[in-house]
């Protein structure tokens, strides 16, 4: 269902999710390193971890970075320069030299497997086709050891009726201001599809000086659906938490899924 007019889109600003420089700004501004409620509960999870672990999409480094500094062998990717940018310069101002590579998820590669693989903040959703996103479940399949661990968060399918704008401020340390202002402008409840426009803008002495128009693609997973695909791409042991809180179950109410799953040894 189209919701508004969408805004008349250029055509070198149609690819979406493409995660570029003022986006990744104010998400560095708005979700520095350490923060958000699912660090406790990664360090929690893979404390035991034998080995490498991925983070696929691990942009900033906001979660890639106290996974590191916990002792944690980690390394990422993304396909967004500027992301990997941003986490190149946290990770050198700490003194931390993880692999970076820029790759996507649709063919990402290594030639080690690893102990654990994660998908945090339903990242995962941003794969908006079905059989692509299927296919990356078997990608992260071949990619584990035996025993390796997948652990994805998902937002539940009521995210896609929410039709809420999502306007917000930050100011900069030199005094910008930094705006975005999203609003859903389609919603398919068939295919389980939302495509956002957000727009990013900075504001210098009144003036607009800068803006940038992310188009973000969303295919949301039904509960069982998701659990369902990862059994089909060969996983086992499949359990889902919520709200990366201790033994939590999912409730109507849950902001978001936490899914983890095994692959069999
Ligand atoms: C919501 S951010 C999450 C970043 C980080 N994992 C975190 O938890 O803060 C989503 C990230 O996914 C990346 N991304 C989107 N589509 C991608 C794709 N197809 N392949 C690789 N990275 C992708 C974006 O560049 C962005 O860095």
């Amino acid at each position: 269902m189209p919701l508004a007019e969408p805004i008349s889109v250029p055509s070198n600003a149609a690819v979406p999710n493409r995660y570029g420089a003022l986006c990744t700004e104010i998400y560095d501004l708005d979700k520095p390193p350490g923060s958000l409620p699912d660090v406790p509960f990664y360090l929690d999870r893979l404390a035991q971890t034998d080995g490498p672990i991925l983070e696929a999409a691990c942009g900033t480094g906001r979660l890639l970075i106290p996974l590191l500094e916990a002792g944690l062998e980690v390394e990422g990717f993304d396909h967004s320069e500027d992301m990997l940018a941003v986490c190149r310069r946290h990770c050198a101002a700490r003194g931390l030299t993880p692999s970076l590579r820029r790759s996507r998820f649709q063919d990402f590669a290594y030639d080690h497997d690893f102990a654990a693989i994660l998908v945090p903040v339903g990242t995962f959703t941003l794969l908006d086709d079905f059989a692509e996103a299927f296919a990356v479940l078997k990608r992260f399949f071949d990619h584990l050891r035996p025993g390796g661990r997948l652990l994805i968060d998902q937002m539940p399918l009521a995210y896609l009726t929410n039709e809420k704008p999502d306007v917000r401020t930050w100011t900069t340390a030199e005094g910008d201001v930094l705006r975005i202002e999203g609003r859903a402008v389609e919603i398919d409840l068939l295919a389980q599809r939302r495509v956002t426009h957000d727009r990013y803008e900075r504001w210098r002495d009144g003036r607009l000086v800068e803006s940038e128009l992310e188009v973000m693609a969303f295919r949301l997973w039904g509960l069982k659906e998701f659990e369902l695909a990862l059994a089909a791409a060969g996983f086992e042991a499949i359990t889902v938490g919520a709200d990366h809180q201790p033994g939590g179950r999912p409730r109507r109410s849950s902001r978001i899924l936490n899914f983890e799953a095994r692959r069999p040894i």
